[in-house]
């Protein structure tokens, strides 16, 4: 018997685009990760070949290695339903069967927090938390990944509540924080109030907070006053690809039940 085939997770971002083969042993990459510049304009077809271009990078990933695709988008069936952050191409398109056609191979598409949600779940922040667990992705957007009972319930968009008649994640995404240049102190008032109106709807037992600024979490988090405890993420920005790698080699298919 051969060896069993290695996963590999890739993440596509609005400024890069990430993979890595992932040990589902021990919940991290099997090899250092491969980012390339995500292509502006970052069309299904454009992201497709940057997507191809990682795949043949890693010479451990076979024919019949699991690969999982993330997109910060709304997927139901294979299909990307939103696309507030990438290109407006993206959406209805039947991507998970263009990139399949593109790569040769049979891939699983789900969208970038869920993915980051399930990393966090089997490996991370979230692992054998009982109700229910929030993660929130803090990045160019806001994402969200509802976690009920060490179930993951698809395609929350939580990122997008209004808030005082404002989208949430266009004021409180760290991508917000950089574009307006305040600090961590006016920041953190901003997600004070997000997080308390999401912990007001819907009562979790625990936020974990992931994303890129995640790694400075000690800057903001203390700030914070809720009922809810709020963590960082343990995986951070690794949590998209391990993720995405866990659902392709394990489970996916569930996120393909007709709804
Ligand atoms: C999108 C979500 C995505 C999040 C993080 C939001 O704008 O609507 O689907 O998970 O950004 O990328």
């Amino acid at each position: 018997m051969s060896k069993k085939a290695l996963p590999l997770g890739i993440d596509v971002g609005g400024s890069g685009v990430k993979g890595a083969p992932v040990d589902l042993d021990a919940g991290a990459f099997a090899e250092k990760r491969l980012r390339i510049e995500t292509p502006q304009p970052s069309t299904p077809e454009a992201v497709g070949d940057v997507i191809a271009q990682i795949v043949e990078h890693f010479d451990e990933i076979r024919g019949d290695s699991p690969i999982g695709i993330t997109v910060p988008g709304v997927v139901t069936k294979g299909v990307v339903r939103s696309a507030a952050n990438i290109d407006q191409r993206w959406l209805d398109f039947e991507a998970e069967k263009m990139l399949e056609k593109r790569l040769d191979h049979d891939i699983l598409l789900v969208n970038d927090a869920d993915a980051a949600g399930v990393g966090e779940l089997h490996y991370g922040a979230a692992k054998g938390q009982r109700g229910l667990v929030i993660v929130t992705t803090l990045g160019t957007g806001i994402g969200t990944a509802l976690i009920n009972e060490g179930e993951l319930v698809p395609n929350s968009e939580l990122g997008h509540l209004e808030l005082d008649g404002l989208d949430a994640e266009s004021v409180a995404a760290s991508s917000a924080k950089e574009r307006e240049g305040i600090s961590y102190a006016e920041w953190a008032k901003r997600l004070q109030r997000y997080y308390s109106h999401l912990e007001n709807l819907l009562w979790p037992d625990l936020f974990v907070v992931g994303g890129g600024v995640s790694k400075d979490s000690e800057e903001f988090l203390p700030l914070l006053s809720l009922r809810t405890p709020i963590v960082p993420a343990k995986l951070r920005n690794k949590a998209g690809i391990i993720g995405a790698a866990y659902l392709a080699a394990r489970g996916g298919e569930k996120l393909h039940a007709d709804r």
